[in-house]
Parts: structure tokens; C-alpha cells; sequence
């Protein structure tokens, strides 16, 4: 079983072990990317869109003469794209076909409780059962499908969904239980941005192939019916050798010399990047234009971007600066080789180009008027290491294991609170409901800020050693929901607790 550990520095590190794919895989930059379909709803009013998803067992090609069994979205992985309108009900009935109890989470939406998705609030499958384990008869159970209701008054900003059951987030995400929920606003569209096919959602994961082309994940045959859905040796987490962009291994985007708007999303288990372009072109690899919770309120230029699992970071490229007949690839400084690379841009043709990115993005009043001085509380929450649970290593926050009955914060509806994160590990920790606004890190003897630290974020990397501050107004609902780690092996193994809005 291979164990190794990767470790590159602190800013930098992956931690986790390697699953040596036994297929034959391609060579990169081989395969043509592809878009997931955008789902048509089944029904519209005047306030709401109605749309119908079932989760089953499909065949898909993802390596060149193989078939991988997935569980997917219809059948699909990723997912089809939902795309909504802030303000508008996009309301989801979600049927489960596969063998186990599912649970679906719209990350980054803030969303009642009842429909978040609470990592036991299961739909079970018909004729199923929701399994034991120690909080068996905890959640709001379904049988067959249940429908997600998702007001989305919320900024433009590009969210996803994905499985979220309890303990075994990790293997259930791996199969291919994940998709873009993109929603639009006015003021997002009234921006001169690139738009249409020059504005495309990208998700990247990693995973590994046995030798007819299945899915590997340890223990992952375990996660029918075993406490955990991974095997020990891989509770630092679970990398892939393979890089996959939406679906597609390291694959080819042919591109016109002009704007694209790229729609990051990193969806691995436990892989981290550290995106560049090469060639780096004359002037800034990427402009930065949006994060987690949507637009920026000015554009940033970078020239590497570090993308932790679940954030996403929405990026201007302009391959104007390059000649047509050019490649530009995607990669990934903190790996080297095959995993050092994630995919090609093949630049075709020279266009006219009526794109720009504005100086001025979006009002961020809101962002700007959210205080630390108002804060009411200022919280400390600690992720670290646990002791053993069924003899399972785990994962704690401020000491405790995931349970329905212990929450961390009891937040007043509509105060602020400041919470501190730290950590002697690597872990990005996610928070339910609310964006936050990240004011400073410190412990590691870096910058206060990172370049990419602006604008809303649901998502933090929390980096060893390091003290992160962030600051959320908590609302619009009230009641119990989740923070935790989203390295989905640290998560499954109990790195997770409830926050509860009063
Ligand atoms: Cu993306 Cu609680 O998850
Ligand atoms: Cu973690």
C-alpha cells in the first residue's frame, strides 16, 4: 500500500497518499476537454425553476479504450450544470438509484437547513436502508427522491453540488457524485466580461484507474456497509495520479486568440494546486476577477493561483497575447511530471475580441461595511488530530469528533462573529451558509493576506501553523448546519461540527 506523504513546503503542501493507477493512461494533453450538459428545467413559474435529477450507476469513458463505472448525476460526471437566477427558486427533485443513502449539498448557497443538505438528512434508495453506525435515526430521512428547495438570493457566482453523507463524503464524491450550480444577476451581465462558449466552468480532480478502467478508491467496496468509506492507511487523505478536467484526463481546450473567462473549480478529495500558465504570457498569467461568493469588487493580477478542494476562483485569460498555432498549458507547481500538468489550451485563430475586464466589478457595500469592530464574538476553533474511533484514525475540531448534538458556535441571527482558525495541518475549512470575509492570517511568518484572500469566500486554506481570522454576518436563516475540513478523508474521519444560528 503505497503511504508516501507529499510534502513541499508549507504554502504549498499536499498531504495525503498516492493510489497508483494499474490502467493504461494516456499521455496528457491527448483527449479534447468537454463541457457538462446544461440541465433544461422540467418546469418554470413565475418565481421558480423546477428541475429533476437521479443518481444511478452509469458506464463512461474517461481513459481511451475503457470503461469507467460511476455513479453520477444522471448518469453523468460531472454533473449537468444547473444554471439559475439570483432571486429566483431553482427547486431540485433529486432521486437516488444508487445502492447506498445519499445526501446532497449546494455548496456555497445559503440555503435553509432543511434543504442544505445536513450530512444526515439521507434520501435513502427505495427499498434501502439508511445503514447504522452510531447516529443512526439522527437526520430527516427519505425514501426514493426529495426535493431541495434553493431560494438563491444571492449574488452571481458559480456554486456546485455534490454528496454529502456522512462519513463517506470522501468515496461517494470520488464515483462522481458532483456537478456546477452556476447562478447569474444583472449586474454580472451588465459587465463587458467574456461570455457565452468564452466562458467556461472547469472542474478539477484527480483520480486513479484500476486495470479495466474502474474507479480505485480504498475500501471503497468497505463503503457499503463498513463505519468509514476509507481505509486507514489513507486518512490524510486520498490522491489520484490522474488529472481530470471535467471528467477528461489532462485534456486539449481549443481556444481563439482572445478573452476567456475560466470558471476554477477545484473538486478533488485531497489534492491541492498551484496553477500557472506555460508559456506565462507578456503581462499577467491570470485576472483575477471572482471568488468563492462571486465577483470581485476591482480585478487582480496574478501569476499563480493556489486552489484549495472547494474553492473556486473565476480567472480572465487572454490568449489574444498569444499567436494562433500556440500551445498553453495549465499547470500545476507543485507537482512535477504528469501531475505537474492539468491541461492544453491549443490556440486556433485570431478574432475580434469585444470583451474587457472593467476596473470596477461588482458593489461590494456589503463586504466593505462588514466590520471586525462589530463583531460580537470572537471564537477560536482548532482542527487537529484525534485519537482513534473504531480503531480509525480522526480528525477533531476544538478536540471533539463530529456528533449531530455538539455544535462549536451558537451565533445570533444577523450578528457578526469573528472566528480564528488554526492548525498544526494543512486543512481548508469550509463554512455553511455564510461568505465570509478573510482578515488576516498570521503564525506562519507570511503575508497577512494572500493576493487570492479577497472578496467573499466560503473556503479557507488553512495552512500548518497558521492563525486565519475571518468575519461573517450569520443569516438568513436560523438553525443547524456545518463547518468542517473539506480534504473529504479529514471530513469523513469526523473533522466536522455544527454550528447552530439562533
Ligand atoms: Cu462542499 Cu460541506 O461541503
Ligand atoms: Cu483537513
Amino acid at each position: 500500500i503505497p503511504l508516501a506523504a507529499v510534502s513541499a513546503g508549507c504554502s504549498s503542501d499536499v498531504t495525503g497518499s498516492v493510489l497508483k493507477s494499474k490502467a493504461d493512461v494516456p499521455d496528457p494533453f491527448r483527449v479534447a476537454l468537454t463541457l457538462p450538459p446544461v440541465l433544461k428545467p422540467v418546469r418554470r413559474t413565475d418565481s421558480a425553476d423546477y428541475y429533476e435529477i437521479t443518481a444511478r450507476a452509469a458506464s463512461v469513458g474517461i481513459l481511451p479504450n475503457l470503461r469507467t463505472p460511476i455513479w453520477g448525476y444522471n448518469g453523468s460526471f460531472p454533473g449537468p450544470t444547473i444554471v439559475s437566477r439570483s432571486g429566483r427558486r431553482t427547486v431540485i427533485r433529486h432521486t437516488n438509484r444508487l445502492p447506498v443513502p445519499l445526501v446532497v449539498h449546494l455548496h456555497g448557497g445559503r440555503t435553509p437547513p432543511a434543504d442544505d443538505g445536513y450530512p444526515l438528512d439521507l434520501v435513502i434508495p427505495e427499498g434501502g436502508s439508511a445503514g447504522g453506525g452510531p447516529h443512526a435515526g439522527h437526520g430527516d430521512t427519505s425514501t426514493g427522491s426529495r426535493e431541495y428547495d434553493y431560494p438563491l438570493e444571492q449574488r452571481a457566482s458559480t456554486l456546485w453540488y455534490h454528496d454529502h453523507r456522512m462519513d463517506f463524503t470522501g468515496p461517494q464524491v470520488w464515483r462522481g457524485l458532483a456537478g456546477f450550480h452556476l447562478v447569474h444577476d444583472d449586474e454580472e451581465e451588465s459587465l463587458p466580461l467574456p461570455s457565452g462558449d468564452r466562458d467556461v466552468p472547469l472542474m478539477i480532480c484527480d483520480r486513479s484507474f484500476d486495470r479495466d478502467g474502474s474507479l480505485m478508491y480504498p475500501s471503497v467496496d468497505d463503503s457499503l456497509m463498513g463505519d468509514h468509506g476509507v481505509d486507514n492507511d489513507y486518512h490524510e487523505g486520498v490522491l489520484g495520479d490522474v488529472i481530470l478536467v471535467n471528467g477528461r484526463p489532462w485534456p486539449v481546450m481549443e481556444v481563439a486568440a482572445a478573452r476567456y473567462r475560466l470558471r476554477l473549480l477545484n473538486a478533488s478529495n485531497a489534492r491541492r494546486y498551484e496553477l500557472a500558465l506555460d508559456p506565462a504570457p507578456d503581462g499577467p498569467s491570470f485576472v483575477q476577477i471572482g471568488s468563492d461568493g462571486g465577483l470581485l469588487g476591482a480585478p487582480r493580477s496574478l501569476d499563480t493561483l493556489p486552489i484549495a478542494q472547494s474553492e473556486r476562483y473565476d480567472v480572465v485569460v487572454d490568449f489574444g497575447k498569444f499567436k494562433p498555432g500556440t500551445t498553453v498549458d495549465l499547470v500545476n507547481r507543485i507537482d512535477d511530471g504528469k501531475l505537474g500538468k492539468v491541461m492544453r489550451f491549443a490556440v486556433t485563430e485570431t478574432v475580434r475580441d469585444e470583451s474587457r475586464i472593467p476596473d470596477r466589478l461588482s458593489d461590494m457595500s456589503e463586504f466593505d461595511a462588514l466590520d471586525p469592530a462589530d463583531a460580537v464574538a470572537t471564537r477560536k476553533i482548532a482542527f487537529g488530530r484525534g485519537g482513534k474511533q473504531n480503531g480509525h484514525e480522526t480528525w477533531v475540531i476544538n478536540g471533539k469528533l463530529f456528533s449531530p448534538d455538539f455544535s462549536v458556535a451558537e451565533p445570533k441571527l444577523g450578528t457578526s462573529e469573528i472566528w480564528e482558525f488554526n492548525t498544526d495541518a494543512h486543512h481548508p475549512v469550509h463554512v455553511h451558509l455564510v461568505h465570509f470575509k478573510i482578515l488576516g492570517r498570521s503564525g506562519t511568518g507570511g503575508p497577512a493576506l494572500l493576493p487570492t484572500d479577497g472578496g467573499w469566500k466560503d473556503t479557507v486554506d488553512l495552512r500548518g501553523g497558521e492563525n486565519v481570522r475571518v468575519l461573517a454576518r450569520f443569516g438568513p436563516y436560523k438553525g443547524k448546519y456545518v463547518m468542517h475540513c473539506h480534504n473529504l478523508e479529514h471530513e469523513d474521519m469526523a473533522m466536522m461540527a455544527n454550528f447552530v444560528v439562533r
